[in-house]
């Protein structure tokens, strides 16, 4: 029979065994982050923010502004797009999405990551989803990839932070919220978001598309035809009737430096359409 001593160290090893796997079971869920002290119902939190929307004070002429139009076109039958189309304003999308219900993903993340830089810019570069940094943040393209987005805009003369829209970038995703354990977004998640951001473009008003990456290259041109064969060469986006030139996404750059010099073809194909050459769009 095994000491009393033995049977301990057993127990000790079986529940570290049972908490390893446990917590093996959590990250292949996708709660990969440790966030704060103590856990948050959510549900609570969504439910609290609901009623205090319903009883936020009306502004003159009966409206509170965005956070309103927000309110009004929260009815359950609404489509995305219907939701979407309701926006008058950027602020007001935000505060739609922030506030929208229609995806599990806003249960498991941070921050509604909308937008950064300048509303107005003469382009507006269109990722996939927040990642860790992104959600912890609120801002797009704020990690180890954004860095080097960063990088890659500098070398063209942009900085998202610049005032003149000649100069400055405005940034946004295709997905608002962090997927969880920062995983590929479905297609329905996708097709899910697709009015907001074709709104989102509708508001911001750029001249050019740069998309970044296969998500939103696909989603943007529905097309199935991956990035490695899209880049470089201009197209119409069908919903603004816009230029929009696919490239490389920057944490595929990270991994896969050798197709930097593709990426710089671009970005200097980017560069003449800003300067005023006409692009040649295919397809
Ligand atoms: N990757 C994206 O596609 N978007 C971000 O905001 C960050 C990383």
């Amino acid at each position: 029979m095994p000491s009393i001593l033995a049977q301990s160290i057993r127990a000790a090893e079986m529940a570290e065994e049972d908490l390893l796997s446990a917590l093996a079971w959590q990250v292949d869920l996708g709660a990969d982050e440790a966030i704060a002290e103590h856990p948050i119902d959510r549900f609570a939190a969504q439910e609290a923010a609901t009623s205090a929307a319903g009883a936020m004070p009306r502004g003159p002429g009966g409206s509170s502004g965005a956070a309103d139009v927000a309110r009004r076109a929260q009815p359950e039958m609404a489509t995305p797009r219907a939701l979407a189309e309701a926006a008058p304003t950027l602020d007001a999308l935000h505060q739609m999405l922030a506030q929208w219900d229609g995806s599990e993903l806003r249960k498991g993340a941070r921050n509604c990551v909308f937008a950064d830089g300048l509303p107005g810019a003469h382009v507006m570069i269109i990722g996939e989803a927040p990642g860790a940094d992104e959600d912890r943040q609120g801002k797009p393209f704020v990690g180890r990839a954004g860095q080097l987005l960063d990088r890659m805009l500098g070398a063209i003369g942009l900085d998202r932070a610049a005032e003149d829209p000649a100069k400055a970038a405005y940034i946004a995703n295709i997905l608002p919220w962090r997927p969880p354990g920062n995983r590929t977004p479905s297609e329905q998640e996708v097709a899910l978001f697709l009015p907001f951001i074709e709104r989102h473009i509708a508001l911001a008003g750029p001249r050019l598309l740069f998309t970044i990456g296969n998500t939103p290259t696909k989603a943007l041109l529905a097309t199935q035809t991956g990035i490695k064969r899209m880049r470089g060469r201009w197209r119409h986006h069908p919903a603004s009737g816009l230029p929009l030139l696919p490239s490389f996404h920057p944490a595929y750059l990270l991994r896969q430096p050798s197709e930097k010099r593709l990426s710089w073809q671009d970005l200097q194909a980017l560069r003449r359409a800003l300067d005023g050459e006409t692009p040649q769009i295919e397809g």
